[in-house]
């Protein structure tokens, strides 16, 4: 037989929690597992503004043909002035050129096999902790991953740590930052570590590769691009990984782009090339039905501006969640013990429990959280926050 020699591996940490969430019987039970936003209602609604697109681009959309190892280069255009801003000077240099990919971890995907292929023998350096997923993409496609520190064993960010150790990081290897709303932890940089951070990549000529996974989760659609805006200004080459998966709510459309901004317009014809071919081995072209909907919410003013008061409507309940979890762990007498999940940013807190923590939550609570305590604070029901709070207490 020829399968008789393959082992069963256990199953992906984040998502196996969908199907034993799933299975759980109590009527209690609480999903802080993969990173999906839910209303008030416990859903994940299509946003109205996806609707409204998705519904022109059935009346109007004449073809299904291939649409090219790029994409649509207006989802392109588009998806570009959102991250690096409409007046950015790479836009007009033609310094800048997206590939549409899907979702942001087909981006990641590309991104190393990019590195791997093009810029033979540097290493990749990742936050610790980071989004599983960094950690095996670069591995799988044979690339050395180092690692900075970033949140110490305090629960606390280690900006220090991580300095100190990118002071280190060999000339010319890759590091990848998390643009805003860090997964797992939820703690971001303030300007100024960032700013230090720039001065490291320039004195010690790295490549930035900036993960920007949730635009408009942290505090705005435009101040979530800060720091991605700062580094694309600053820098001749920067790789930028898009994702919009979480605020178009386009989760299973697998919808994002890899932005590559390179010295000049020409050398950035010879990077496209490469990708290009990359591309046309992994997945040939592009799923495009999401960045349609994407290029015509963002091609139209009206739309637009909709479907920015939508993603503010997810923020801001996000950041209700937060405050209203440490309010309900307070009388609790846990209130400073939890209180960084509201200085925390994202859908994601790193909230302090320990891996046996999780596990009693889990089995004594059904409360699911991702393991190292990474809770999905957009996927709270306000109305139990409560009883939330009573199981998080009866494992401390
Ligand atoms: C998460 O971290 O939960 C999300 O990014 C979903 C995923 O693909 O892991």
């Amino acid at each position: 037989m020829h399968f008789n020699d393959i082992q069963r591996v256990p199953g992906d940490p984040i998502l196996g929690l969908i199907d034993a969430y799933a299975a759980d019987p109590n009527p209690n039970k609480f999903d802080l597992g993969v990173g999906v936003y839910k209303d008030a209602l416990g859903l994940t609604p299509i946003l109205r503004s996806v609707k409204l697109a998705e519904q022109r681009l059935l009346d109007t959309q004449t073809t299904k043909t291939y649409i090219g190892g790029h994409g649509e280069p207006r989802f392109g255009a588009l998806i570009s002035e959102l991250v690096l801003g409409k007046d950015s000077p790479l836009l007009e240099s033609k310094r800048v050129g997206a590939t549409q990919t899907p979702g942001g971890t087909g981006a990641l995907r590309l991104c190393a096999d990019f590195i791997a292929d093009c810029l033979p023998g540097r290493g990749i350096w990742l936050s610790d902790p980071t989004w599983p997923i960094h950690e095996t993409i670069f591995a799988k496609a044979g690339l050395m991953v180092s690692h900075y520190p970033y949140v110490g064993s305090d629960n606390r960010l280690n900006v220090e740590g991580m300095l100190a150790t990118l002071n280190q990081v060999p000339r010319g290897d890759v590091v990848l930052l998390h643009a805003c709303c860090h997964n797992p932890t939820g703690f971001d940089l303030s300007h100024d570590d960032w700013r230090q951070v720039l001065d490291i990549v320039r004195s010690r000529d790295l490549l930035p590769l900036i993960d920007f996974a949730y635009q408009g989760f942290g505090d705005s659609l435009e101040q979530d691009a800060w720091a991605v805006r700062l580094f694309a200004e600053a820098l001749p080459e920067l790789l930028i990984t898009s994702s919009c998966s979480k605020n178009f709510g386009l989760y299973r459309e697998r919808t994002g782009a890899l932005l590559v901004c390179a010295s000049t317009a020409d050398k950035l014809l010879d990077v496209r090339s490469q990708l290009s071919s990359i591309a046309r081995n992994l997945w040939s072209n592009p799923p495009d039905h999401g960045a349609a909907i994407v290029a015509e919410i963002l091609g139209d003013p009206e739309l637009k501006s909709l479907w920015a008061d939508e993603v503010e409507e997810m923020r801001g309940r996000i950041a209700q969640l937060r405050a209203g979890l440490v309010e309900a762990l307070t009388p609790l007498g846990l209130g400073e013990r939890f209180a960084h999940i509201g200085v925390q940013r994202g859908m994601f807190s790193y909230t302090g429990l320990n891996d046996d923590q999780v596990a009693r939550l889990r089995h004594e609570h059904s409360v699911y959280l991702v393991s190292a305590g990474r809770a999905n604070i957009a996927g709270i029901d306000a109305s139990r926050l409560d009883l939330l709070a009573q199981a998080i207490a009866a494992v401390c």
